[in-house]
């Protein structure tokens, strides 16, 4: 007798999870470590989105409301997209989640039978495979790199599109690469769409994480596939708010309630109190994200730049999001101290973890091996830090052209 599912056997052991723990280990020893790869900025949640969920607390709002969300929180999602993207977009149409990534979910669960395929390009956020896998579909990786500048081209994307191609996935920024896609491009990736009758899923979880390339949503872009995108969001990251766990989606009214039936059965309404934080981040004055993008991007200059001077590891500015996804390939076949050959980003990583008490998360984790992605949303002082150290780590391998194979 198996106790577990067969779909169990389709999610795989996360790349990243001895390197989890090993940190984890570490710290518990009480020795100093710094983690590059965490998905989530240092700042805190800003007060008057704080001061909005004590208030909802302290006023009772800590009941069940409507599995989407409440009218008073839809209708803040609606003036967002109408403001910021400008999408009209009827609150029927719109659904509250716990986080972008439950949302996600239910949309694949909703719509994947068996040999239903979505095409995924890589490098891509570790989630999506698995959750294809999960909800019974098949996950089609499409390989970008970076002389495309890690972006999806229309030639690739025809040449993988196929008859069971149910969805593709868009996702701009990019974790893990930070890439943002201009109007042009998610243009020129509409027309060839337009000629298919797949679903778009735009994940636009990093809106407000750009620097030189302006944000634009597919569904901006596209007008006239509207009916076929399902537009992702939430405020985990523009917010710092991804312990509230709150993720909106707007789409065609068909997907929205088989999403709401899902959400039903499974967790109901986002938490209460987190609605009406999020009610307050999404209406509020925005000019602190000017701030933090002033200082992320700091940090990433400073990132950018330190990986430029660290032979083996070299990368190119991400325009988005808050992580490098540096080329690591220079360092493989070179040798630890201990004489232990580093024959993968996997490798690299682990070494930086054990030697230097830093975490990063190989390329291989994201479906594209040979990087290594670094967050750098953390503290300044911690940042030079962690630069140090890599560059100490990096400075003790023996090249690999001194190595005898
Ligand atoms: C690309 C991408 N989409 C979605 C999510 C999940 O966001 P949420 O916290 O809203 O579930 C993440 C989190 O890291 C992400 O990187």
């Amino acid at each position: 007798m198996t106790y577990l599912a067969s779909r169990m056997s389709s999610v795989g052991a996360s790349p990243t999870a001895a390197i989890s723990d090993t940190l984890r280990r570490l710290a518990a020893e009480g020795k100093s470590v710094i983690n590059l790869g965490e998905g989530e900025l240092d700042f805190a949640t800003p007060d008057h989105v704080c001061e909005a969920g004590i208030a909802a607390i302290r006023g009772g709002q800590t009941k069940y409301t409507a599995v989407s969300g409440t009218p008073a929180l839809k209708e803040a999602i609606a003036r967002k997209f109408a403001r910021e993207n400008d999408m009209a977009v009827p609150v029927s149409q719109i659904i509250a989640g716990a986080g972008a990534k439950q949302l996600i979910f239910n949309a694949f669960l909703a719509t994947l039978d068996a040999g239903d395929e979505v095409l995924v390009p890589a490098p891509y956020w570790v989630s999506y495979p698995d959750m294809v896998s999960l909800a019974g579909g098949t996950p089609i990786i499409v390989p970008t790199g970076a002389e495309t500048g890690w972006k999806l081209t229309p030639q690739a994307l025809a040449g993988a599109l196929g008859p069971r191609t149910k969805w593709v996935i868009l996702n701009s920024p990019n974790n893990p690469t930070g890439a943002v896609y201009t109007a042009a491009e998610i243009q020129a990736l509409g027309d060839v769409l337009a000629d298919h009758t797949a679903l778009i899923m735009a994940d636009d979880i990093y809106e407000h994480m750009v620097h030189e390339v302006p944000f634009t949503a597919p569904a901006t872009a596209l007008p006239d596939l509207a009916e076929r995108i399902l537009t992702v969001n939430g405020v985990s990251k523009g917010y710092s708010m991804t312990g509230w766990r709150l993720g909106y989606a707007t789409g065609p009214a068909w997907l929205i309630s088989a999403m709401d039936i899902l959400q039903s059965q499974n967790t109901s309404n986002p938490s209460t109190v987190s609605q009406a934080a999020a009610i307050a981040a999404l209406d509020g004055d925005m000019s602190f994200v000017d701030g933090w993008r002033d200082s992320l991007r700091a940090r990433r200059d400073r990132l950018v730049k330190a990986i430029g001077a660290i032979p083996g590891l070299a990368t190119d500015v991400p325009p988005g999001a808050f992580y490098v996804f540096a080329d690591c390939t220079g360092l493989i076949g070179t040798r630890r101290p201990d004489g232990t050959r580093i024959a993968s980003d996997v490798d690299v990583a682990e070494y930086l973890v054990s030697d230097v008490h830093v975490g990063t998360v190989p390329g291989t984790a994201f479906g594209t091996p040979g990087y290594l992605r670094l967050a750098y949303a953390i503290d300044d002082v911690l940042l030079s830090e962690a630069i140090d150290r890599i560059t100490a780590a990096v400075a003790k391998l023996e090249p690999a052209s001194l190595v005898s194979s």
